[in-house]
């Protein structure tokens, strides 16, 4: 698909393969999970790599120095329930101290519309960077409206994680929300008509937690 401002499509070769034996109709549950943990983790090692550091004095076993740490800024990490739950633990594995807010969204199997049911953030929102994580970005609905429901709470700098992508997603998400950073490792070909990605992978959901 075309460039859009601030959406990023990963390469890494590692990331590519292991978003491969995802979409692979015989990769079981353990593994699947495994792998979007490892796929979350790599992909925020990319989409963080703007965090701010200061130098601090550390002593080695040599010699005193000054070195750099990560900086004031807070974080927290927003799965869109539940298929971005998934995620959540590779990139607290990187950042540890993030906190974690969830959003429950479910979409209408008819009309394909997402629907919110739950929201909780941490609080005071508005200074913290915010990661919103969903490995399918396939009409985008659930996206907007969860960084609309964030926005609202106060949330100022987001940035949105996804697995994979489908190109009308992508541009939804893009257009609404044109100040948010989008990373995904892969965008496929289209939507069809149930609104799932092609080639995609199925129904993440259903095989992050052996459902179905
Ligand atoms: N959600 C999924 O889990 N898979 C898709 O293909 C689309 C939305």
């Amino acid at each position: 698909m075309e460039k859009l401002e601030n959406v990023v499509e990963l390469t890494h070769p590692l990331l590519q393969h292991k978003i491969t034996m995802l979409r692979d109709k015989n990769t079981g549950t353990a593994e699947f999970r495994a792998l979007v943990e490892e796929i979350a983790m790599l992909e925020a090692f990319e989409a963080l790599n703007d965090l701010q550091t200061v130098d601090i004095e550390c002593e080695t076993p040599i010699e005193k120095c000054m070195a750099p740490v990560i900086a004031g800024r807070k974080m927290a990490i927003v799965p869109i329930l539940r298929a971005g739950l998934g995620m959540v633990n590779g990139i607290q594995r990187l950042v540890p101290t993030a906190k974690i807010g969830h959003i429950g969204m479910y979409r209408d199997e008819e009309t394909h519309e997402p629907h919110e049911y739950y929201c909780k953030l941490p609080s005071p929102i508005e200074e913290r960077l915010i990661v919103v994580t969903d490995p399918m970005l396939a009409t985008g609905g659930s996206a907007i409206d969860a960084i609309d429901l964030i926005k609202q709470h106060g949330g100022k700098r987001i940035k949105f994680m996804a697995i994979i992508g489908a190109p009308e997603g992508v541009r939804a998400l893009h257009e609404a929300h044109p100040d948010v950073q989008i990373y995904i490792g892969h965008i496929d070909r289209e939507l069809n008509s149930d609104a799932y990605i092609c080639p995609g992978l199925g129904d993440a959901g259903d095989r992050i937690f052996g459902t179905k």
